[in-house]
C-alpha cells in the first residue's frame, strides 16, 4: 500500500507548493510576484504573503523577498511532499480495480441458456477469450438489492471481454460482452451480458466450465456471491 498521510500541512500548503512547482521553482530559483501567485491560486495577495511566510517556515522553500517580488526555490523537503503525492497518486491510477460484488438468488430460466451458449461461433470466442469451454447453459441470478443493481450497471458500463455477434442462414446472434468473475469465493466462471435481452437490469447470468449447481451444491432460490474482475 502507498498511503499518503494527509497532514494538517499538506493539506494547508501544497497547493502552493504545487503551483509554485509549475512555475519551475523546482529546477531553478524563480521570480515572482505575490499579484501573479494571488491570480493563479485564487488568493488574496494578503493570504498568499502569509502562505509564503509559512513555506518558508515549515522549511519547503528557500525565499527572498524583494521589491521586485519574491526569489524563491523549492528545497529538498519541498520536493520530497511533491514526491510523496505523485508517489500516492501513482498507486491509485496504477493498481488493479477490485472485484465488483454482485449477489443474487438463483432460478431456472426457460432452459435457453444452452443452446445459446452452445452456438459454435460464441463456444469458440468463449474458450479463446475466457480460456475456458463453458459448460451448455447459464445460472441465472435475480438481484434483489438496489446496491447488487447498481453494482449491474456499472457492468454495463464498461467494456469488458468482447464476443461478437454472427448470423447464420436463419437469425442474427448480438455481441455478448463477459467479465470474468468467481462464484461462491472458489469456482471459476464469467457474468454475460446482452445474451438474452428479455432479462431485464435485475438479472446476471454467470457461465462457468463447470455445472455450478453441481459443484456448489446450488438450487432455486440460493443465495450466491460473485465477485466480477474487470481487468479483464
Ligand atoms: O434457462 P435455464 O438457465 O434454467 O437453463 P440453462 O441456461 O439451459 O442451464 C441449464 C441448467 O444448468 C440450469 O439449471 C442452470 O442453472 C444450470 N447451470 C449451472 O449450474 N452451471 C452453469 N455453468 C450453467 C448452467
Amino acid at each position: 500500500m502507498n498511503n499518503l498521510k494527509i497532514t494538517k500541512t499538506l493539506q494547508d500548503y501544497f497547493f502552493v507548493l504545487y503551483v509554485l512547482a509549475e512555475l519551475g521553482a523546482r529546477e531553478k530559483t524563480v521570480k515572482l510576484s505575490t499579484k501573479f501567485l494571488a491570480e493563479k491560486l485564487d488568493l488574496s495577495q494578503q493570504t498568499i504573503s502569509r502562505y509564503l511566510i509559512s513555506l518558508e517556515r515549515i522549511g519547503w522553500i528557500r525565499r527572498t523577498a524583494t521589491r521586485e517580488g519574491s526569489f524563491i526555490r523549492i528545497t529538498d523537503l519541498g520536493d520530497l511532499q511533491l514526491r510523496k503525492v505523485r508517489a500516492a497518486l501513482n498507486f491509485i491510477f496504477e493498481r488493479k480495480p477490485s472485484p465488483i460484488i454482485i449477489e443474487g438468488t438463483v432460478f431456472s430460466g426457460l432452459g435457453e441458456g444452452a443452446y445459446y451458449v452452445t452456438r459454435e461461433p460464441y463456444r469458440k470466442q468463449f474458450i479463446e477469450k475466457l480460456g475456458f469451454d463453458p459448460y451448455p447453459g447459464t445460472l441465472n441470478l435475480k438481484l434483489t438489492s438496489e446496491y447488487d443493481i447498481q453494482m449491474r450497471r456499472e457492468l454495463e458500463v464498461r467494456s469488458g471481454i468482447e464476443i461478437h455477434g454472427f448470423s447464420d442462414a436463419n437469425r442474427t446472434y448480438g455481441p455478448v460482452k463477459c467479465f470474468l468473475a468467481r462464484v461462491n469465493g472458489k469456482e471459476k466462471g464469467a457474468v454475460i451480458l446482452a445474451l438474452r435481452t428479455h432479462y431485464d437490469s435485475s438479472v446476471i447470468e454467470v457461465i462457468a466450465p463447470k455445472h455450478l449447481r453441481n459443484v456448489l451444491g446450488l438450487k432455486d432460490g440460493n443465495r450466491v456471491r460473485v465477485e466480477v474482475f474487470l481487468e479483464g
